[in-house]
């Protein structure tokens, strides 16, 4: 068992790992400059140590694109010039032979490269379990890669939580262009969710810690992006509910149940408020 164990496991990291070969070709050759032959890999601790070089880059860029970085995030680059024909223009410059100074992919300098290492042991346990705990072969089960909880960004955490704590640390007047930030830069890629529930479910946070303020913000933001949004205007009610402000909260209320009149529950809570 244990014998097929390993060996499967690293044939689909690999395979995982290896799915963007098309996209590769077109941006790994600049990262090296020149188009000397790429050396073959020297510290492979985690991938099959006779990899190509070709193999390897085409891994890394699956790796870079997963996480929404470049090679120099995990890998040092040098400064200095290094060798003929590498690195003779300064650093970010262009021109000669070199293009951008080059990396030094063995080092293991980078604390980001050694995390990403333990990453990709995780990724190769991950995997078989994930088959085991479905019932499906290896082949058929859904394969968990980088990017399946990195989703393009290098540290990956909840929209919520990332406002959550910013508002803890430094207020909600900072919080919300946070949001607005974050939006700009990445609505429409699968970054962080920008659907109608993310700050609902932060307002819902908000007003149970008796916070309904900041619940109240939040929904106001909300509303700019779903002006038409039932939940938006419940959250609202519950919000204003805990401030003790009866009139606000049926108005809510009222509003969500107009732009939702299937919602029964809705009506129900409409009703139980409105009642004496
Ligand atoms: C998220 C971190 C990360 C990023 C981004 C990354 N790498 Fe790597 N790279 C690694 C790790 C970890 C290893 C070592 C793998 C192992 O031990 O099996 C490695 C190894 C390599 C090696 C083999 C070095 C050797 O000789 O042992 C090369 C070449 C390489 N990377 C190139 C690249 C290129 C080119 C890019 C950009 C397209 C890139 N890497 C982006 C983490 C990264
Ligand atoms: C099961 C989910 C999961 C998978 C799969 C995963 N990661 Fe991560 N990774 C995380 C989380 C969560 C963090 C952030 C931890 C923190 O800082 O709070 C993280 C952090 C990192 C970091 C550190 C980033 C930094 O700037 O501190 C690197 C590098 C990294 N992952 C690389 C990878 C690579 C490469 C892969 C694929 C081989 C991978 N991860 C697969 C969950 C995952």
């Amino acid at each position: 068992m244990s014998r097929r164990y390993v060996p499967l496991s690293l044939v689909v990291l690999a395979a995982a790992l290896l799915l963007s070969s098309a996209v590769f070709a077109q941006q790994a050759a600049p990262a090296r400059g020149g188009g000397a032959p790429a050396p073959a890999p020297q510290n492979l601790q985690v991938l099959p140590k006779d990899m190509t070089p070709a193999q390897v880059l085409q891994v890394m860029q699956n790796i870079a694109q997963g996480l929404g970085v470049q090679c120099g995030y995990c890998h040092v680059q040098n400064a200095a010039p290094e060798g003929p024909g590498r690195g003779d223009a300064p650093a970010g410059g262009r021109g000669g032979r070199g293009g951008p100074p080059p990396f030094d992919f063995v080092s293991d300098d980078k604390p980001q490269k050694k995390a990403a290492r333990e990453m990709m042991l995780l990724v190769r346990d991950i995997n078989p379990r994930v088959a085991a705990a479905v019932g499906k072969s290896a082949e058929a089960a859904t394969r968990v890669g980088c990017v399946t909880c990195h989703r393009g960004v290098a540290i990956p955490k909840q929209l919520a939580d990332i406002l959550d704590q910013t508002t803890l640390e430094k207020g909600l007047p900072a919080a919300i262009p946070q949001y607005r930030n974050l939006q700009k830069q990445y609505f429409g890629s699968q970054a962080y969710d920008f659907s109608e529930g993310s700050l609902v479910a932060l307002a819902q946070r908000a007003t149970q810690a008796n916070k309904p303020d900041d619940a109240i913000a939040w929904l106001q933001a909300n509303l700019e992006n779903f002006p038409l949004s039932s939940r938006t205007y419940a959250g609202l009610s519950q919000a204003q509910q805990r401030k003790n402000d009866k009139d606000g909260a049926v108005k809510s209320l009222e509003k969500a149940v107009e732009l939702d009149p299937q919602n029964a529950q809705l009506k129900r809570q409409l009703d139980q408020l409105k009642g004496p």
